[in-house]
């Protein structure tokens, strides 16, 4: 299916975007380069690579070591102007561009709130990222433990009394970390769980990456931001339109935390060569955002996924997700197929690339790059697929990988990763402690943090793995 760039989308698109600018300027009147970048714009790569990438990415791969392009830390010029107009629009106090994703963002976010020793309260299905954050600092985790969603296989939201009981529990907690919506589009009560937060006079994180469209419609759930949470992640290159790697970590206007420790800790964090090609695909995804063209473009993947959803509640044999979600994320099951053996067929036979699956669903976006026609050829597919006669002996057998119980502790990330470690086979590890995170991608949630002790109900996880590292 091609796709053809609809015209109007130009004209409506007139919104500052001083990086963008600053950038074409840059490759409108070339210098002679003699500066890293080696490739000195273009005789210094491979052809074929110029073939593929096409002259104007080499021509515009420059980092910003140029006073008119702008630094990233401290931020000036260009750069400084878009991050004041990212923080504008997300009604942010402060917005910092991450270059390495959202993973940049809690990272920054751990060693700014997550101190050594201190409790803070996390999510349990939260990104590993999250993890490496609270490994580096040393602080001491708190999981709330949100309501597993078992006929889906995939958890669900965090039930706000859940986190007060244990905000009751542990006084010493200095903040709440909570991930929304989950993956596979699951949201919970952020604006509950902030009051709570705010009873307890500790910090809300709201790690919203893949919510950052929420801020543009009515029919998506409301923001953390607005809902007073005091920092939020979003990763704008997941459903946001930048390039991937490019995210965006918001800190609140009334925020309890120290924006200018979160600046300090991003440039430790960050490349000092920061990709300008990143920087301006977030400059332009702002600009899209912003614009009348960007915002029907949202309300026509919710529209697209409404109908998609409609279609399939109807169509025997399938499921789909749809209580407490984000409507963009369609999480299907068909009736006697796994997940995996479902994206399975839908990639071999159908040539759809879905987003993920789990034991039990897959995972489909209705993006703000998406076409209608798309979604519906994605509807007929699941049908055929119902009539078609597809077996799955992983699903008949019920062989499950993903564990869903919450390991022991026997100590905290940091002092489990720091220890002298040894490799095990998986089966040799269960009774001993990992001192790793072992998360696959996507989603990224931790089965096993650097601290917990292994049991028999990781080993149909862990099977792919020849070894498994482990405290001494
Ligand atoms: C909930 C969540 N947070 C953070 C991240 C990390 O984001 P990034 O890939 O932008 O580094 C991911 C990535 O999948 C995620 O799912």
């Amino acid at each position: 299916m091609t796709k053809i760039t609809d015209k109007k989308q130009e004209s409506s698109v007139n919104i500052e975007t001083p990086v963008l600018d600053a950038l074409k300027k840059y490759a409108d009147n070339p210098s002679v380069p003699l500066h890293i970048p080696g490739h000195a714009r273009g005789e210094g790569v491979l052809p074929k690579f110029r073939d593929i990438v096409g002259e104007r990415i080499i021509s515009i791969d420059t980092t910003d070591e140029f006073s008119a392009l702008g630094k990233l830390y401290p931020p000036d010029g260009p750069i400084a102007k878009a991050q004041e107009l990212m923080a504008e629009l997300f009604e942010a106090g402060r917005s910092f561009f991450l270059i390495n994703g959202s993973t940049a963002g809690n990272l920054a976010l751990a060693l700014t709130v997550a101190k050594e020793n201190k409790k803070i309260i996390i999510e349990r299905n939260c990104h590993r990222s999250v993890i490496s954050g609270i490994t580096l600092t040393g602080a001491n985790p708190v999981w709330v433990v949100p309501e597993r969603l078992s006929e889906w296989g995939i958890w669900g939201a965090i039930n706000p009394r859940d986190t007060e009981k244990l905000l009751d529990e542990n006084p010493d907690t200095s903040a709440v970390w909570i991930t929304n919506p989950t993956y596979e589009g699951v949201v919970s009560d952020i604006e509950k769980i902030a009051e709570i937060c705010k009873k307890y006079d500790v910090m809300l994180i709201v790690d919203e990456a893949h919510g950052c469209l929420w801020k543009f419609s009515d029919k998506l759930p409301v923001p953390a931001l607005e809902c007073g949470a005091d920092a939020v992640v979003h990763s704008l290159h997941k459903t946001g339109g930048s390039f991937s790697q490019s995210s965006v970590l918001h800190i609140a206007k009334n925020s309890r935390i120290n924006a200018e420790e979160i600046e300090t800790n991003l440039s430790m964090l960050q490349s000092t060569s920061p990709s300008y090609t990143l920087i301006a695909s977030l400059d332009a995804a702002r600009a899209y955002l912003s614009s009348e063209y960007g915002k029907q473009r949202i309300e026509t993947a919710i529209k697209n996924s409404e109908a998609v959803r409609e279609i399939l509640t109807r169509t025997e044999g399938v499921s789909c997700l749809s209580e407490n979600t984000d409507p963009t994320k369609l999480y299907v099951k068909v009736n006697g197929l796994s997940g995996k053996r479902l994206q399975g067929i839908l990639e071999i036979e159908y040539n759809i690339e879905i987003e993920a699956a789990t034991d039990e669903g897959i995972l489909a976006l209705s993006n703000i790059g998406n076409t209608s026609e798309e979604l519906f050829y994605f509807c007929e597919c699941l049908k055929i697929i119902t009539r078609g006669n597809y077996s799955d002996i992983t699903y008949l057998e019920k062989t499950r990988s993903m564990p869903f119980h919450i390991p022991e502790m026997a100590c905290t990330p940091r002092t489990a990763y720091m220890a002298e470690k040894e490799k095990l086979s998986p089966q040799d590890s269960v009774g001993r402690v990992s001192a790793e995170i072992i998360a696959v991608c996507p989603p990224g949630i931790p089965v096993l943090v650097p601290g917990e002790i292994i049991t028999e109900e990781h080993l149909p996880y862990l099977s792919k793995r020849r070894s498994i590292m482990v405290m001494k």
